[in-house]
């Protein structure tokens, strides 16, 4: 019984399946793609909300020594970077994690991966939905076009503002003293149409920008390797002029504190950061179109990483040097608000309007991508055939495509994009662990690794691991005292849930500790695993009830349909 639900897909079969798919989309393989070509496929899913939008609430919980996150978190993603590639080199085909997952780890892991890259891809697209209306809406007002606030932000966030601005006004504040996005908030909520008692407020241009683009993946819009380095050069042009321009506004007084509220504000913002980061893994789907795979897809990886990594650095030091950190709460346009806060109309006018065209070229890329996932899962009995049906004309995955377009605009409408981005990078999160443990569990077969055209760098992670966790033990609970203070929290207290994700972490850092020894395992793959997990464990208990509600669903789904259905079914 338990067999069948970690029943594998071999790699053979893979294979001819994708060779299938590939034919009826009418899609030929060419080797076309280097190292250049992939690192810039790599950029243009990288950068996205996080740097235009998220970076704002970002920095106003952890303030400059954001920065510093952005270094750690790529770290994470380098080591899973490497796992990425090794898969990559074992299933050569333009799978994604999903696929890698039903080889290695079997079927019921793979689609709990499959589960989690929705939360990837299509709830990520989401929060960059969210992200282009407000630049759009800044666009617009540059251009003397108002629309009007109750049709350009979510409930939530209106409702939000309008409490706060009762609470101004109880303290004697007035409108005009409240901060924009406060005041913005407050407008919208007030100026809605009320319906049954509802504020109807909701993101209108979110979701009119998903129509469109869902409508042009539908007629068959593909990303081309030239329009995409266009995009991507505009991206970092963009960028260029936010750091280049801004950086002769820093007042580098406003850098100290350099963590206003300390480590924990700062680890507020991990799932910002994260989502950040988010794309890097794209990449690797396109392992048949690239010259040389194994030796340029971990390559483009690195290099994308460094270069977002770089840029994220940068960007939010010199947001942080112009506006102080606490001025920053709430601000979905922080880039061009910077401009408008020094006196620069015309430049955050060209940042609002290329931000519009980068967020576009991201929005493509994950609408693309899902269809393409769910098609797969489909093609295995894992979701029912009208996922890969393909359009007779257009020759795309049409009901994928719409449902995407559903799946992102309905909520785009709604949501709050601090939600979204926690939700999309806690399940993003749990991916990487699946993948780096997945790669752990190929390679207790020598066989395996002797099969792998790429090696991930061997270094025996021995007695390392367990050292390691001793150290992070003694510096969290110096004395018997604190751990037993810290062991009670388990059981009561306000944090209980926060006690049990972290003694959950402990207890897998010790259980791989003991692995590592016993099987000689790989480091950077348990690595890559223990410091995705332990940015999982900093995302909050709300963060996780919400994620572990989804993951049920995923598991109910499995068992009620995919389970059955499933063409490995034995
Ligand atoms: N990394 C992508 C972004 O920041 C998802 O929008």
């Amino acid at each position: 019984m338990w067999a069948s639900f970690f029943r594998k897909k071999s790699i053979d079969k893979i294979i001819s399946d994708q060779l299938d798919l590939e034919k009826l989309e009418g899609y030929s393989m060419v080797r076309n793609l280097g190292v250049r070509d992939l690192t810039f496929m790599g950029v243009a899913a990288i950068i996205g909300a996080s740097i235009f939008s998220a970076i704002g609430q970002a920095s106003a919980n952890g303030g400059p020594a954001v920065s510093m996150l952005f270094v750690f978190t790529a770290l994470a993603c380098m080591f899973t970077a490497f796992c990425y590639a090794r898969f990559a080199a074992t299933v050569p085909i333009s799978g994604s994690a999903y696929t890698y997952a039903y080889t290695s780890l079997g079927e019921i892991v793979a689609w709990i991966l499959g589960w989690n890259l929705l939360l990837e891809y299509a709830i990520s697209n989401v929060a960059v939905a969210i992200s282009w209306s407000k630049y759009f809406v800044d666009l617009l007002e540059g251009l003397g076009i108002h629309v009007p606030e109750f049709l350009t932000m979510d409930y939530l966030s209106a409702k939000r503002a309008f409490v706060a601005a009762q609470e101004a006004f109880q303290q004697g504040l007035t409108l005009s003293d409240l901060t924009i996005n406060v005041r913005e908030g407050f407008l919208a909520y007030t100026s809605a149409p009320v319906i049954l008692g509802w504020h109807f407020v909701a993101n209108m241009p979110a979701l009119l920008i998903t129509i469109a683009i869902t409508y042009l993946v539908y007629i068959g819009i593909r990303e081309t390797k030239n329009m995409n380095n266009v995009l991507v050069v505009l991206k970092l042009a963009v960028i260029a002029i936010v750091i280049g321009v801004g950086a002769f506004y820093v007042q580098v007084e406003n850098w100290t504190p350099f963590a206003p509220n300390g480590i924990s504000g700062v680890l507020k913002s991990v799932a910002a950061v994260c989502f950040a980061y988010i794309g890097f893994d794209s990449i690797s789907t396109t392992a048949e179109e690239c010259k040389n795979p194994q030796r340029d897809i971990p390559k483009a990886m690195m290099w994308a990483l460094i270069i977002c990594t770089v840029l994220y650095v940068l960007v939010t030091l010199v947001l942080t040097g112009i506006v102080p950190s606490d001025q920053l709460a709430g601000i979905e346009d922080p880039l061009a608000f910077m401009f408008m806060k020094v006196n620069l109309p015309g430049v955050a006018g060209v940042v609002a309007a290329s931000a519009v065209i980068a967020l576009t070229s991201a929005l493509l890329v994950y609408q693309l991508g899902q269809p393409r996932i769910w098609m797969t899962m489909s093609r295995d009995g894992l979701l029912p055939k009208a996922f890969s049906r393909i359009h007779p004309k257009y020759r795309t995955p049409s009901f994928s495509t719409i449902m995407t377009g559903v799946l992102v605009g309905v909520p785009a409408l709604f949501a709050n994009l601090e939600e979204v981005i926690n939700l999309s990078s806690i399940g993003t999160l749990f991916a990487f662990v699946l993948v780096c443990g997945g790669v752990l569990i190929l390679d207790l077969d020598p066989e395996n690794q002797k099969k792998s055209k790429f090696k991930i760098p061997y270094l025996n992670a021995g007695y390392w691991v367990g050292i390691c966790l001793l150290i992070a033990l003694y510096l969290s609970f110096p004395n018997l005292d604190a751990a037993f203070s810290w062991f009670s929290g388990i059981f009561t207290g306000e944090s209980k849930a926060d006690h049990v994700i972290m003694g959950g972490f402990f207890l897998i850092w010790a259980t791989l500790s003991v692995f590592s020894v016993r099987n000689k395992l790989s480091l950077i793959p348990v690595l890559g695993l223990l410091v995705n997990l332990y940015l999982m464990t900093q995302m909050g208990a709300m963060n996780w009830e919400r994620f572990l509600y989804w993951c049920l669903a995923g598991i109910l789904i499995y068992f009620g349909y995919s389970y059955r259905k499933s063409k490995l079914h034995i």
